[in-house]
């Protein structure tokens, strides 16, 4: 081969830092792969728009036939997001047998199969490292440095934007609207950030490492999502109090054949690795029955950190081309999808209760929970000056979900009870 061609689908802020890294790691590009590797076209809404970078005349197109029609293209790299239109161009690529790089883990978590499938039948690459916590090589740690371990519990901060929010909640004890604000302000969170704060962009990350640390198709609406919009300062600060910090957490754990995958905001032991995790940096703690506790950590997002994700994906297609063995990277998943039933869900549980301040409300709280054969770990009350009210806080010993769905109910129907302000899972506690 005397170069490679790319064609890019955006040229944004993941694009404009995949055109960064090509010019300027050409030599150790061109060392690893034998040849150099050149930009031919790029497809984008704007013509006129400044990228901040020296384009050559008659690489940026508007036609998206212009990439994908190209015999001179090899590798189709799609940093422009959105899904059903980019999946129709992504199978058009894979059909003019271009292999395909992307970054969009809104487009994997839904079409990934159907797009794999495409990709080993046309006997292309289709590599995604950049869906997942952007810079941090988690999908190769998971598939290739993890490939002899089986793995029990992968647990992710995965979100930056909410990650930077928690972050500053916990440590300057300010509201979730106000740290959104510094957010959006400083352009960590986006104009729209329901995905983000939501948990959505979280669960396709989730969805797309669970699919491959467990080898099952695990789909998005397997995930259960929560986000961390009901999170508050008084949550935080009792949490604190109890010697744990607020995440929002991505956890896929194994038990035999059978799989959870949830998104939501939780309590960490201060000790656990994740717990030390803060603004807007991602981590994934994953525990492999062989290798025991490891760590994945760095940024999760942004230009050059995401396109070194985007280019190392690039690096091992043309590797593969140059041995000519594309299109064998995707394994079919080995085992059949199982999920947990409620019952076979457990977790410790933290609840903050407001109560009536009158005899027998603790004894009966308590019958209530040891009915259901759960205990506490710990327990406060304080009173709420003035409103005639205490504040019951507490985490109990790991109980089933369906016990503690069973318990929330009847709490709600006990007139004693005035509001259950808010109930989070404890995790971490445990290794494996
Ligand atoms: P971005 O800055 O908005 O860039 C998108 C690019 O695609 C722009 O160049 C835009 O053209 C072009 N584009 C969008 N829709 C188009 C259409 N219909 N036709 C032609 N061109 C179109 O987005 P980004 O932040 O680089 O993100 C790109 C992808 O990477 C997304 O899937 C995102 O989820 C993923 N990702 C991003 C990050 C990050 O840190 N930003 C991290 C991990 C993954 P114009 O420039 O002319 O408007
Ligand atoms: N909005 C995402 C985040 C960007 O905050 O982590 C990376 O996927």
């Amino acid at each position: 081969m005397e170069s490679i061609s790319i064609g890019l689908l955006g040229l944004g802020t993941v694009g404009a830092g995949v055109v960064k890294i090509i010019e300027n790691h050409q030599d150790k590009l061109a060392h690893q792969i034998g040849c150099p590797v050149k930009v031919k076209k790029a497809l984008v809404q704007d013509l006129e728009k400044d990228r901040g970078l020296a384009i050559e005349d008659g690489i940026l197109t508007l036609d998206p036939e212009d990439v994908l029609a190209d015999p001179e293209i090899d590798i189709v790299v799609e940093v422009m997001g959105g899904i059903e239109a980019t999946k129709e161009h992504l199978l058009e690529a894979l059909k003019n047998k271009k292999h395909v790089v992307t970054a969009n883990k809104d487009l994997m978590a839904v079409h990934g199969p159907e797009l794999l499938k495409a990709a080993s039948a046309n006997e292309c690459d289709l590599f995604y490292e950049a869906s997942v916590a952007g810079g941090i090589p988690i999908l190769r740690g998971l598939v290739d440095g993890l490939a002899s371990d089986r793995i029990t519990k992968m647990m992710g901060i995965v979100n930056g934007t909410t990650n930077f929010i928690l972050t500053k909640m916990t440590k300057e004890g300010r509201t979730f609207d106000d740290v959104l604000k510094e957010a959006q302000d400083l352009g960590f969170a986006e104009a729209d950030p329901t995905a983000d704060v939501g948990g959505l962009d979280a669960a396709r990350k989730m969805a797309i490492m669970s699919t491959l640390g467990f080898s099952m198709n695990v789909d998005l609406s397997d995930v259960k999502v929560k986000g961390i919009t009901d999170v508050t300062a008084e949550d935080i600060e009792y949490a604190g109090q109890f010697g744990y910090t607020m995440k929002l957490i991505g956890y896929a754990h194994r038990d035999g054949e059978k799989v959870e995958v949830s998104v939501e905001p939780a309590l960490l032991p201060n000790e656990h690795p994740l717990s030390s995790v803060n603004d807007e940096y991602n981590a994934v703690y994953v525990y492999g029955e062989a290798v025991g506790e490891t760590m994945f950590y760095g940024p999760g997002a942004g230009s050059l950190p995401t396109a070194t994700a985007v280019v190392s994906d690039m690096v091992c297609t043309m590797k593969n081309m140059r041995l000519g063995v594309t299109g064998k990277s995707a394994v079919n998943p080995q085992f059949e999808k199982k999920l947990k039933e409620r019952e076979e869900i457990s977790s410790q549980y933290f609840l903050r209760l407001h109560v009536q301040d009158e005899i027998g409300v603790l004894a009966k709280l308590t019958s209530i929970f040891s009915n259901h054969g759960v205990s506490f770990e710990k327990i406060l009350q304080n009173p709420l000056n003035g409103a005639g009210y205490s504040e019951i806080v507490l985490v109990t010993h790991k109980a089933s979900l369906d016990h503690y769905e069973d318990i929330l109910m009847e709490l709600k129907d006990y007139h004693a009870i005035h509001s259950i302000e808010s109930s989070y899972r404890v995790e971490g506690g445990e290794k494996g």
